[in-house]
C-alpha cells in the first residue's frame, strides 16, 4: 500500500496558497482546507475497502455513508464505482463543492446531508467511510457516535477510515478525539480487522511549525 501521509501541500501550480492542509484542519478552517485539497484522489483506506468488496459476490447496488465527506474525494470514487452514497458533512461548503464536482455523472445515486458528527442519525449501510473526520467529533459525544456507526453497518459490511492516536499533536486540543492503540482495538471489537496501519511521523508546515502525526488507517468488516 502506498504512503498514506496526510494533509499534503498543494503543488499543482494553480494556486498561490502553499499552506499544507493540516494547518487549516488544526484550526477547523474547513473552507481553507477544501480549497487546498480540492481535486485530490480518493483515500487509500477507501480504495482498499472497495477492492475487498469487489472480491465478494454481489447482485445489487451497494450503499455507502461517507461521514465527514468534505468536498467529496471519496464520495466521487464511490459513485464512479457504481455505489449509492449518502454524503454527510457539518460544513455547507464541502457539500456545495461536492454538488459541483465534474468527475462523476451519478447525481441520481447521491444524497447529501448537512449534519454534525455529534448528532447525526446514520442509515443502515454496506460501508461506513469516515476519512480523517472522526478526530473532530467532540470527545463527550464520541462513544455514542461510534455506537451509531457500528449499528449502521450491516453484518459483513465494512468501516473504512482513520482514528487518531494519543501521541498525535492534536491530542492536546480539548475538542479532539484521540485514542491509544488498545482503545482502538477495543473500538474495533465488533469487527474483523482487515487493515490496521499505525502511522507515526513528524510533519512541518512551510513556516516550520511542526506536527507529530499518529494516525491509524483502518479497514474492518463487521462480524
Ligand atoms: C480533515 S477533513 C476530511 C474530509 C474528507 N473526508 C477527506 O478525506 O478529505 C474533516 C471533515 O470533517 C468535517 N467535520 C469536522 N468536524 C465535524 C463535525 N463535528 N460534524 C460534522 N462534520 C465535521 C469537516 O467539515 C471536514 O469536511
Amino acid at each position: 500500500m502506498k504512503d498514506m501521509s496526510e494533509f499534503p501541500q498543494k503543488t499543482d501550480g494553480e494556486t498561490r496558497d502553499t499552506t499544507p492542509a493540516f494547518v487549516y484542519a488544526t484550526r477547523r478552517d474547513w473552507a481553507g482546507y477544501f480549497e487546498v485539497t480540492q481535486g485530490r484522489p480518493p483515500r487509500d483506506t477507501l480504495l482498499h475497502a472497495l477492492e475487498l468488496f469487489s472480491q465478494e459476490a454481489n447482485d445489487r447496488t451497494r450503499f455507502a455513508v461517507d461521514l465527514g465527506c468534505g468536498e467529496g474525494r471519496d464520495t466521487a470514487e464511490l459513485l464512479r464505482q457504481g455505489w449509492k452514497v449518502h454524503a454527510i458533512d457539518g460544513h455547507p461548503d464541502g457539500l456545495t463543492r461536492l454538488m459541483h464536482r465534474d468527475d462523476h455523472d451519478a447525481m441520481e445515486r447521491l444524497t447529501m446531508q448537512l449534519a454534525s458528527l455529534e448528532r447525526v442519525e446514520l442509515p443502515k449501510c454496506d460501508l461506513l467511510n469516515a476519512s480523517f473526520s472522526l478526530p473532530f467529533c467532540a470527545p463527550d459525544h464520541f462513544e455514542a457516535m461510534w455506537g451509531r456507526i457500528v449499528d449502521a453497518i450491516d453484518v459483513g459490511g465494512r468501516f473504512s477510515g482513520q482514528l487518531f492516536g494519543d501521541r498525535d499533536s492534536w491530542a492536546s486540543i480539548p475538542d479532539r478525539s484521540h485514542f491509544t492503540r488498545n482503545q482502538i482495538e477495543a473500538l474495533l471489537a465488533p469487527f474483523e480487522i482487515e487493515l490496521l496501519k499505525e502511522e507515526e511521523r513528524e510533519g512541518q508546515d512551510c513556516s516550520g511549525v511542526s506536527k507529530h502525526w499518529h494516525v491509524f488507517h483502518i479497514v474492518a468488516r463487521k462480524k
